[in-house]
């Protein structure tokens, strides 16, 4: 059966000693907490900067990952970080196509097909994030943007390698602005992404894909969230950068599940 995540996307925040004490809180907490962990896991993504070190203290419950990786493996790309050096300091995550990624420097589908493969080739997990615009979604274009995200990227994997990647599916309007997708809205489309995926790859396939639900998830509306049979868990922003809210949503995740 499918895994159940919480995931936290650290973006921009934190210097390399404030970093240091969020894991070392969350490991704790996470440590007193007992939990199935083949079923149930948790998942930190720090600054590039801040990888290594994290890695030393992190409790052995919590997975690492990075926030991105470079569209080539190496070169002169200065300021550029590869999935092979994110490997090799000990991350086995990487979280790809975050909507800021596409806004912000215009990573297309193309340009994420190759992230997405170099990713795979040097054994990070891919999360890989997906969702509609405000205006998108006022024009009831959610389900259109979704597939086409997934069918020019994700599809283009053979199934191998698609059982081994993490969907993230991230409203984009619901993203640091405080407004969540409500529990109809979000499983609504999770249900579709699952179905899709059926089609493509088949019930077995679509039944063992982690797909986690993002955008302003907290405490307060986890339960809602964590409740619907197709949320896998969350990738979580704001909330990741309080510890204590960070483990409450696991400890939630496993109570709604
Ligand atoms: P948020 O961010 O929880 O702060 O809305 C989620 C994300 O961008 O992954």
């Amino acid at each position: 059966m499918r895994k159940k995540i919480i995931a936290g996307n650290w973006k921009m925040n934190t210097d390399l000693n404030s970093g240091l004490e969020l894991a070392k809180n969350v490991s704790q907490k996470v440590d007193e907490f007992a939990f199935n962990s083949d079923e149930f896991g948790m998942i930190v993504s720090p600054p590039f900067t801040h990888i290594h070190a994290i890695g030393n203290v992190l409790s052995s419950k919590i997975g690492l990952s990075s926030q991105n990786v470079a569209e080539w493996s190496n070169g002169a790309y200065t300021g550029e970080i590869s999935a092979q050096m994110v490997k090799s300091i000990g991350a086995n995550y990487a979280i790809l196509g975050h909507s800021e990624r596409r806004s912000y420097f215009g990573e297309d589908n193309q340009v994420l097909f190759t992230k997405l493969k170099l990713t795979l080739e040097n054994n990070l997990t891919p999360i890989f994030c997906i969702g509609e615009v405000l205006e998108e979604r006022e024009e009831n274009k959610q389900f259109d943007v979704v597939k086409s995200q997934i069918d020019e990227v994700l599809f283009k994997l053979d199934v191998v390698d698609f059982k081994k990647v993490i969907i993230a599916y991230e409203p984009v309007w619901a993203i640091g602005t405080g407004k969540t997708a409500s529990p109809e809205q979000a499983q609504e489309i999770h249900a579709y992404i699952r179905k899709i995926v059926a089609d493509k790859f088949g019930a077995n396939v679509a039944d063992n894909t982690t797909v986690l639900y993002g955008g302003s998830c907290k405490p307060s509306n986890a339960d809602g969230l964590f409740s619907q049979p197709d949320i896998d868990g969350g990738l979580i922003g704001g909330a990741a950068l309080n510890a204590d809210d960070f483990v409450q949503l696991l400890k939630q995740l496993v109570a709604n599940k």
